[in-house]
């Protein structure tokens, strides 16, 4: 039996525990988090970023993308950077990133450099958080303070990734995607507006050139000028891989010039054009032509989204851990680190 103090005791222990527990799921990402540890992380992100885009026009809107397939997937964690091992099975071969999805020796050259100056301290998912931020301002966007503090996940999810929003799907399926991940209407307009940027390969618009329905072969809702023009880049037959721009107009430079595409009926995407010309988009229609008027209400959205896309249930505190090779988990988990400190001590003490 033991004495009534020590329940006590115990009870007592068990309270701090769970304080602390519900604490830790709450705790906040912040924009000073690597302030002390690594304050030169941004600047080294940015310039490792804008080197990469002197040899891969394209590598802006990659990266960006890399962030959202990131967070979309039990969230901001890095999970999509890691590679198949014993315990993984890699998101990167899941239907919407396998062929795809693209910038990880990007992620890796800056995990490098970001290493060099502060080895251990920056995890892989705050790496995706500020090249996202870093691509979008130097193609032409905004710029934000991006919040930080994630750590790394030690798992991945292929049938979560499997899931992610898919160029076919229409605005209620896009809204519920959305919406499991606490993301409302003007999260799925304002962020669907990095289609302003970056590429799209045949094999997902063919289908709305050439079999549309039982009864139209091309997609009422896209503009027929625009729909020739896809069909002399993406033939029938063709090579399912060749590449179009998502916005016509300004193919590398982040801007609203998406949301006027859209209003011309040239979204290249179902999920592009579904935002305006749906029946039932009312509430997503008046944010689409709200941005296609007025640059400056889109990046002011687009930076809020941002940061609310980058605050899905994130790891903090002690969960996860600051991953020293993105592509992988750390071989020495907690365990299997104490273990081998005994097991060298044992071996020391032996010599002796
Ligand atoms: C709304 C649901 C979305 C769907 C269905 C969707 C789907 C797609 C698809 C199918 C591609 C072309 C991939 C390829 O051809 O290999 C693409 C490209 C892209 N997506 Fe999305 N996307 C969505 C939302 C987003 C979001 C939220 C972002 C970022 C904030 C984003 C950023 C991009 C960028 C920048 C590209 C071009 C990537 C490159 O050129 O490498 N997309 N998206
Ligand atoms: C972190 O550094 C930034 C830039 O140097 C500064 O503006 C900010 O006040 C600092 N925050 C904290 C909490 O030290
Ligand atoms: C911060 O990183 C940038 C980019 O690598 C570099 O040019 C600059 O010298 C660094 N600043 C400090 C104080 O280390
Ligand atoms: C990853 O492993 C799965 C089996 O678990 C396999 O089907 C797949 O081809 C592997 N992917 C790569 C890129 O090696
Ligand atoms: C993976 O994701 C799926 C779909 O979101 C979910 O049902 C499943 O529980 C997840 N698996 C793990 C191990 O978390
Ligand atoms: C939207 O797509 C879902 C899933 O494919 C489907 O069940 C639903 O009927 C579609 N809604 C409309 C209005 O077409
Ligand atoms: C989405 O949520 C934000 C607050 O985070 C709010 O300002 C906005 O009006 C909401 N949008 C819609 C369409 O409900
Ligand atoms: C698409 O439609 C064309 C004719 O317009 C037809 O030849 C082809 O077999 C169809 N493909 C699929 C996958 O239905
Ligand atoms: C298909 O197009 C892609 C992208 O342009 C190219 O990399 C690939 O080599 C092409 N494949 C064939 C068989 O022509
Ligand atoms: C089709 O696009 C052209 C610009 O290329 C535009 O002038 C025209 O209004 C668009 N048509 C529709 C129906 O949106
Ligand atoms: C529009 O909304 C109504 C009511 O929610 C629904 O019955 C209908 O299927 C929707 N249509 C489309 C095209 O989504
Ligand atoms: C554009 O949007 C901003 C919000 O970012 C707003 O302050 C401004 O009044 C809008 N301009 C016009 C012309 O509506
Ligand atoms: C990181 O891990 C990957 C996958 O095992 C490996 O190919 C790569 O060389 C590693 N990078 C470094 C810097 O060790």
């Amino acid at each position: 039996m033991s004495h009534p103090c020590s329940l006590l005791l115990a009870l007592n222990l068990i309270t701090i525990t769970l304080a602390l527990l519900s604490q830790r799921s709450q705790a906040q990402l912040s924009p000073s988090f690597y302030n002390s540890t690594c304050s030169n992380v941004s600047a080294i992100v940015r310039s490792t970023v804008q080197q990469a885009q002197t040899s891969d026009v394209r590598i802006y809107a990659s990266l960006t993308r890399l962030f959202f397939h990131d967070c979309f997937v039990q969230g901001c964690d890095g999970s999509v950077l890691l590679v198949n091992s014993s315990t993984i099975q890699t998101e990167q071969d899941a239907v919407p990133n396998k062929n795809s999805i693209r910038g990880f020796n990007v992620v890796a050259d800056i995990k490098t450099a970001v290493e060099n100056a502060c080895p251990g301290v920056v995890s892989c998912a705050d790496i995706l958080a500020l090249t996202a931020e870093a691509s979008v301002n130097l193609a032409g966007g905004p710029s934000w303070t991006v919040l930080l503090g994630r750590r790394d996940s030690t798992t991945a999810n292929i049938t979560a990734a499997n899931n992610l929003p898919s160029p076919f799907d229409n605005l209620t399926t896009l809204e519920q995607k959305f919406a499991a991940v606490g993301l409302n209407d003007t999260d799925l307009v304002t962020l669907s507006g990095a289609h302003t940027f970056g590429r799209g390969q045949c094999r997902f618009v063919t289908p709305r050139l050439y079999n549309f329905s039982s009864t139209v072969n091309t997609d009422p809702t896209l503009n027929s000028t625009y729909a020739t023009t896809l069909e002399q880049n993406c033939p029938q037959g063709g090579n399912a891989s060749v590449l179009n721009n998502l916005d016509p107009i300004t193919p590398n430079t982040f801007d609203s010039n998406y949301y006027i595409n859209l209003q011309n009926h040239q979204g290249l995407f179902t999920s592009d054009q579904e935002l305006l010309s749906d029946p039932n988009a009312t509430t997503t229609a008046s944010i689409v032509n709200n941005f296609a008027g007025n640059q400056s209400a889109f990046f002011d959205s687009f930076v809020q989204s941002m940061i609310n896309m980058g605050n899905i249930s994130p790891l903090t505190g002690s969960s996860g851990e600051i991953r020293t090779n993105c592509s992988v988990v750390n071989s020495g988990s907690g365990l299997e680190l104490h273990i081998r400190i005994q097991h060298d001590s044992d071996k020391g003490s032996a010599a002796e």
